[in-house]
């Protein structure tokens, strides 16, 4: 009796009205393994051999420790040609946006975002109370380059830019990311590099010059180690270190910083299937035109797409077929846009023809 009591006392306890508010970020459906995974931009082949290699050599003793970041640091910290003051371990990116936002934005704090964009970025600073300004791409997926030039001008607290873009795939070159950055002496803006590897593009280089300026970049993508949780940020030392002020005492596990260092020291390995997914890339955005659909430019693993009426259904039908895309149509405010993440060559060869049996 007490005790239920006690149940329905606790069940009173309010939630955060902000929190009430929300939009559920929605996960992928359980259940992908095995599938033809082209719905979360995912490494559809699999990370480095030496990664895999390098896990099973972890030793008991390595499990019951808590992990110790500091060698794996200086030795990542070299790879991405930063000091490792300037670089933070996070668990996957999405962890990095909840320290971004600790550490910087308070709540009524304004956060610019160019939208369509990852929709993590609004997720996050609206737990943070944050109020959210945004500027659309136009219907040819152009950025907003005016609009956010005219927005930075009220100096809001966060500008976050994903470059390569998602979902639209566009980028922004190093020239327009100078322009914003020069625009924004008292933003913090995020350039978050999630899709480097696929578009050669980077402004990591400038933290040291640019206090404002934060890059992140992620494990999950290229490097294929999505299931296991890294991510990491990069500024200025005195950013880093306020950064890491807010940071959970082990953000980031273990087995995580082993796979990620075995993986990225496998660079011929890396390469060469960046090489294969842009060549398939090629290949996806011809053979999706030669059936009729417009595929907007992409410097990503992935094309955005609009099929036109009829997208969502396709979406529907291939995933009966055990091939997932992600229907884009609630963010890009009509039926027919799908971002579908391009697989190896032969991978593509089995969604060209299953779109022409199906769409
Ligand atoms: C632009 C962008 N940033 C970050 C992420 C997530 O990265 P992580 O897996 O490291 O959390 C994604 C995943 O789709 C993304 O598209």
């Amino acid at each position: 009796m007490r005790k239920s009591s006690a149940r329905a006392r606790a069940s009173s306890i309010p939630v955060r009205p902000i929190v009430k508010r929300l939009a559920p970020y929605v996960t992928p459906e359980e259940g992908r393994a095995g599938k033809l995974r082209l719905d979360f931009n995912e490494n559809t082949l699999g990370c480095s051999p030496a990664a895999l290699r390098a896990l099973r050599r972890m030793t008991a003793e390595q499990l019951c420790m808590y992990p110790e970041y500091e060698l794996s640091q200086r030795r990542l910290a070299r790879r991405f040609g930063v000091r490792p003051a300037e670089m933070l371990f996070t668990n996957g990116v999405d962890d990095a946006l909840r320290l971004l936002m600790d550490t910087f934005v308070e709540p009524g704090d304004t956060v610019l975002l160019p939208e369509p964009t990852f929709t993590m970025y609004r997720f996050y600073a609206e737990i943070a109370g944050a109020r959210i300004a945004a500027e659309r791409y136009d219907s040819d997926m152009n950025f907003p380059l005016d609009g956010i030039l005219r927005a930075l001008r009220r100096s809001p607290r966060l500008l976050c830019l994903a470059n390569p873009n998602n979902p639209t795939a566009t980028l922004l070159d190093r020239k327009a990311l100078a322009r914003i950055l020069d625009a924004a002496p008292r933003t913090l803006v995020l350039v978050d590099e999630a899709y480097y590897e696929f578009a050669g593009v980077t402004v990591l280089p400038w933290i040291r010059r640019r206090a404002h300026l934060v890059v992140s970049r992620t494990f999950s993508k290229a490097v294929g180690l999505a299931g296991l949780r890294l991510g990491a940020l990069f500024a200025r030392a005195d950013m880093a270190d306020a950064m890491r002020r807010t940071c959970t005492p082990f953000p980031v596990n273990s087995a995580a910083l082993v796979a990620a260092e075995a993986a990225m020291s496998d660079r011929a390995y890396l390469n060469r299937y960046v090489s294969r997914i842009k060549a398939s890339r090629a290949q996806l955005a011809k053979g999706l035109e030669v059936l009729g659909a417009r595929v907007f430019p992409s410097a990503a693993n992935f094309l955005l797409v609009d099929f036109g009426p009829g997208g969502s259904r396709l979406v529907r039908r291939l995933a009966k077929r055990d091939i997932l895309l992600r229907d884009r149509a609630g963010e890009l405010g009509r039926d027919g846009f799908v971002r579908v993440t391009v697989g190896t060559p032969a991978q593509t060869r089995v969604l060209l023809r299953a779109i022409e049996e199906e769409w």
